[in-house]
């Protein structure tokens, strides 16, 4: 069981912004954006390099999305900082979503056998959960994250205002985080999503109409990435306790990693007739199907343990499906077509958690209480997938 509490480690801090330039001083800085983080979130950073009179940073602009979290977009951002001459003392700053920040942690950690890095994550889900713990990485032959090291970075800023300007489904999508994090490990947290859950929903819907620094929100990602510190300083380099945070990943991976490829393929075609699900969007399924096989499955392979129950199952899913029913329904068509499900339980053996030929994944216990190493079979999973 994990100690609640909402303590956070030193390197994550919500100072404001302006403070971060005392990190900066008489270093060479670079700046690592994508389009949309240099639109919408670098203007409030070079604000504060005007005002404390620093010299401009090095920006570093690369196209966003998973597409090109690979080896080639890294060449391209070591060849930056190599041609402008940074030194070992320099430091890069990632601005941006867990895109950005997985790579441009990985590239520095890299780059002259590794220089100092600022998180700064402007996506719900990057604020929560991809800019702690100190995972790094890249994709590579369409495996998620599968070139990486962990890494801790020297400080990791979270600045809610920049979420005033990520689109709603990406907001929902790191929402599915949150969701994690309460029912691995927090039930208190999970009974207050549950009744804040009209709210939490509104605030998504009408994201230009709120202030989005609202407090539930400021609240929620603090608790959060408290509960994801905790876990992770229990286990950094995940032998143990740690792989409870891969709860709905062995699924949802498997989901997300198939429609990648397939898009990929069909768009060398020109023809793209099958759905696109963001990270947390595949988690939220990979949630509702893990909470199936701890609820129906778990039981008769480990009878001496307890796992969630039936009416817990139908609570978790309800809850889920209230905000990302869309997801939802485009899954439900999309495996309808023959050997979808066949195939994402092909990606589900690739995963990183698997040992000895065996697909490894977690499970709950009780809600806010998880569990992992339980092996999971092919024919699990697709009915697993059924039960979405
Ligand atoms: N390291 C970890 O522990 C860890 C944990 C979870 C996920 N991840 C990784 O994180 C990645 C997903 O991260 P993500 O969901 O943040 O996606 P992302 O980085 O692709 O960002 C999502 C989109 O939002 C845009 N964007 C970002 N901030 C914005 C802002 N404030 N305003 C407007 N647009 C903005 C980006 O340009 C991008 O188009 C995956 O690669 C996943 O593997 C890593």
């Amino acid at each position: 069981m994990i100690k609640q509490t909402n303590s956070l480690p030193t390197y994550i801090t919500f100072e404001p912004l302006e403070k971060i330039i005392s990190l900066l001083q008489n270093k060479q800085v670079a700046v690592l954006v994508d389009e949309n983080t240099k639109r919408d979130c670098y203007p409030i950073l070079d604000k504060v390099f005007e005002k404390a009179k620093l010299q401009k940073p090095l920006l570093i602009e690369i196209p966003s999305g998973e597409t090109n979290k690979t080896l080639e977009t890294c060449t391209h951002i070591w060849y930056e900082l190599t041609q402008n001459h940074f030194d070992r003392k320099a430091i890069l700053i990632n601005l941006g979503g867990g895109v950005i920040g997985d790579m441009g942690g990985f590239c520095a950690s890299t780059y002259k056998r590794g220089i100092d890095f600022i998180q700064i994550p402007t996506t719900l889900l990057s604020q929560v959960d991809a800019s702690v713990g100190g995972k790094l990485g890249i994709d590579f032959n369409g495996f998620k994250n599968h070139i990486g090291i962990f890494q801790t970075p020297s400080k990791v800023w979270i600045h809610s205002p920049f979420l005033k300007t990520l689109p709603q489904n990406e907001m929902r999508s790191g929402f599915a985080e949150v969701i994690k994090h309460t029912l691995i490990a927090d039930k208190k947290a999970w009974q207050k999503l549950l009744d804040d859950k009209d709210i939490i929903k509104n605030s998504f819907e009408n994201q230009s109409e709120i202030d989005i620094k609202n407090e539930l929100i400021d609240k929620i990602v603090a608790h959060s990435v408290a509960l994801k510190a905790k876990v992770t300083e229990a286990d950094p380099t995940e032998k143990g306790l740690r792989k409870i945070l891969n709860f709905g990943h062995t699924i949802g991976h498997a989901i997300e990693s198939y429609f990648i490829e397939e898009n990929i393929k069909e768009s060398k075609k020109g023809t793209i007739t099958k759905p696109v699900f963001l990270h947390g969007e595949a988690i939220a399924l990979g949630m509702i199907a893990e909470s199936y096989f701890s609820a129906y499955l778990c039981k008769e392979l480990y009878p001496h343990q307890t796992f969630i129950s039936e009416n817990d199952f139908v609570a978790i899913r309800n809850y889920i499906n209230s905000i990302f029913e869309d997801t939802i329904i485009d899954f439900r068509k999309a495996i309808q077509t023959e050997n979808t499900a066949q195939k994402i339980t092909e990606w589900a053996k690739q995963d990183k958690k698997n040992a000895q030929n065996t697909i490894l994944t977690c499970a709950l216990e009780e809600i806010g209480k998880a569990t992992f190493d339980i092996s999971i079979s092919e024919i699990q999973i697709l009915e697993c997938l059924k039960n979405i």
